[in-house]
C-alpha cells in the first residue's frame, strides 16, 4: 500500500557514524543549494526531514522543481517542502515565498491520491505573496522584451517569479492574508496596466475563481508563521529549512542579472521565515560532484558539448519544472569556497558522485587566469559503479580521493555523498 513507503520511518538508520552526524546538526538546519540550483536538495530535506520535527521552505516559488525518489517512484514538489512525505510533520511555506495558487492546489490534491493529506499540518505566512496567472504572462513578455533588446533573455522559468518579487519591492504585491477578500476592483485596475505596460490580457474572471478556489481550501491554512514557528521553536522541536534554488542564482551574491529574484541564501531563508540569523546550528551546502546550469549567464567550467551531453545523459539533466536540458560541466572550486562563506556552511552534501562513474579523468575550476579562462585541476577517474554504495569505505579509492579533495579545498568537510537517485542512496561519512 503506498501509504506505508511512507510511514515516519527515518530514512537514516541509527549508526555510530549517523547520530554523531545527526547530533552536529542542532536543532535549526538550512539546506541550501551551492551551485546554479538542482543539486539534490529535495532528496536531502526529504531524507533529513525524517529526523526533524518541522519542514520549513522559505523563499521562491514555482521555479523550483525538487525531485525525489523513494521506492522507485519519482514525485516532484514545486512548492511544498520535500520533506512533507514525513507524516505528521506541520510544513511551513514562509514570508519569501510567492505562491502560484492553482499549483499549490495541484500539488496538494497530487499528494492526496498518494494517500497523504497534507493540509491539516500545512501552514502558509499571510506575509507569503500570490502569484496570479497573468504574473506568468508578464515574465514571457519581459523575457520576449530581453531577448529583443540584448540578444538573449535570462532564461526564466516563466512561473512568474521576477513579476511577483517586482510587485513586492514596489509594495503593490497582494499577499495571502488577502485570500478571501474581494478582489475583483484591484484587479480590473491591474488589467489595464497589464495591457498597456506589457501587452497582456489578465483574465479577471479566470482570476478570481482561482482565488476562490484556493480560498475554499486554504483559507484556514494561513497564518502568522513568525508566531508558529517561534512557538515550536519554545516546545524544542528542531526545524529543517529546505532552500531553493542556489546561491550563483541569489539576487544580491548571483551571477546577476542572470539570477532569480529572491535571496536564495541561508541569510535569506532565516529572514523569510523570521527566524534570527543566530537559531541556524547547522547549514548543509548542496553540490553536485559536477556542475550544471538552466538558463542564460556565464558558465565558466561549462564543459564541450560531448562531455556536457554524457554528463548530461547520466545525470539525467533535464530540468524538473521546465523540462530544460541542463548545461553541464565541472566543479568551480572558488564558488563552493564564496558559498560556503556567503552562507556559513557546515557541512557539504555532495551528490550524484554515480554520474562520474565512467569518466577517465575529472576537471575541477580552481580559479581563472589572466585572460579571464578558467584553470583546472584534473583528478583521476575511478571508472567503476559507485551507484547505491552507503559507506565512504565501499567507494573506489579515487572517488575518495575525490570527496577528499573538495573537503580540503573548500574547507568544510564533506558529511553526506549522494550515490544515486534514491532515498536509501546516500552515504553518511564522518
Ligand atoms: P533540487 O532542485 O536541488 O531539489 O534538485 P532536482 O530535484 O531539481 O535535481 C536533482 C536530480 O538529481 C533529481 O532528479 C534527483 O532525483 C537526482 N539525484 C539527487 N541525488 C542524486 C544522486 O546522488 N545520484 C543521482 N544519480 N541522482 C540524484
Ligand atoms: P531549484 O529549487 C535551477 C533559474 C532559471 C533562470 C533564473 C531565473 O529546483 O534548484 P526565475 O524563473 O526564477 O525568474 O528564473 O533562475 N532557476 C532555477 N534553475 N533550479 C531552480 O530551482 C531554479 N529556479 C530558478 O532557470 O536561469
Ligand atoms: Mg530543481
Amino acid at each position: 500500500m503506498f501509504k506505508s513507503i511512507f510511514a515516519n520511518n527515518p530514512p537514516l538508520c541509527y549508526n555510530y557514524a549517523v547520530q554523531q552526524f545527526l547530533s552536529s546538526l542542532g536543532r535549526v538546519c538550512a539546506i541550501i543549494g551551492a551551485q546554479w540550483g538542482d543539486e539534490g536538495k529535495g532528496k536531502a530535506t526529504d531524507i533529513l526531514a525524517g529526523h526533524f520535527d518541522v519542514i520549513a521552505r522559505a523563499c521562491g516559488g514555482a521555479n523550483a522543481g525538487h525531485t525525489i525518489v523513494v521506492k522507485g517512484r519519482k514525485h516532484v514538489f514545486h512548492l511544498l517542502p520535500s520533506g512533507c512525505l514525513h507524516e505528521g510533520k506541520p510544513v511551513i511555506l514562509g514570508a519569501g515565498m510567492v505562491i502560484h495558487l492553482p499549483t499549490l492546489l495541484e500539488e496538494i490534491a497530487t499528494l492526496r491520491e498518494a494517500g497523504i493529506d497534507i493540509l491539516p499540518r500545512l501552514h502558509i505566512s499571510h506575509e507569503a505573496h500570490i502569484i496570479f496567472n497573468y504574473y506568468k504572462a508578464m515574465d514571457a513578455a519581459l523575457e520576449e522584451r530581453r531577448s529583443r533588446a540584448k540578444g538573449q533573455g535570462i532564461g526564466t522559468t516563466k512561473r512568474g517569479i521576477g513579476p511577483a518579487y517586482t510587485e513586492k519591492a514596489a509594495r503593490s504585491g497582494i499577499r495571502m492574508e488577502r485570500l478571501e477578500d474581494d478582489l475583483s476592483q484591484e484587479l480590473q485596475q491591474r488589467a489595464k496596466d497589464a495591457q498597456t505596460l506589457y501587452g497582456v490580457t489578465v483574465e479577471s474572471a479566470e482570476e478570481l475563481a482561482a482565488l476562490k478556489e484556493a480560498a475554499a481550501l486554504l483559507a484556514d491554512r494561513v497564518s502568522d508563521t513568525v508566531d508558529l514557528i517561534h512557538r515550536y521553536r519554545s516546545e524544542g522541536k528542531t526545524i529543517l529549512v529546505e532552500g531553493a534554488q542556489g546561491v550563483l542564482l541569489d539576487i544580491d551574491h548571483g551571477s546577476y542579472p542572470f539570477v532569480t529574484s529572491s535571496s536564495t541564501s541561508s541569510a535569506g531563508a532565516l529572514q523569510a521565515l523570521g527566524l534570527p540569523p543566530n537559531a541556524l546550528t547547522s547549514c548543509i551546502g548542496i553540490a553536485k560532484a559536477y556542475c550544471t546550469r538552466v538558463g542564460s549567464g556565464t558558465f565558466l567550467t561549462e564543459a564541450p558539448e560531448e562531455d556536457a551531453q554524457r554528463l548530461r545523459d547520466r545525470g539525467g539533466e533535464y530540468g524538473a519544472t521546465t523540462g530544460r536540458p541542463r548545461r553541464c560541466g565541472w566543479l568551480h572550486l572558488p564558488d563552493l569556497c564564496r558559498g560556503a562563506l556567503t552562507n556559513g556552511f557546515t557541512h557539504w552534501n555532495i551528490t550524484k558522485l554515480d554520474v562520474l562513474d565512467e569518466e577517465k579523468e575529472i576537471p575541477i575550476g580552481t580559479g581563472v587566469d589572466a585572460q579571464g579562462k578558467p584553470v583546472f585541476d584534473y583528478l583521476p577517474g575511478w571508472q567503476a559503479s559507485t551507484i547505491g554504495i552507503t559507506s565512504f569505505e565501499g567507494l573506489p579509492e579515487n572517488a575518495r580521493q575525490y570527496i577528499r579533495y573538495i573537503g580540503e579545498q573548500t574547507g568544510v568537510p564533506v558529511a553526506l555523498i549522494g550515490t544515486g537517485p534514491e532515498r536509501e542512496h546516500m552515504i553518511v561519512k564522518n
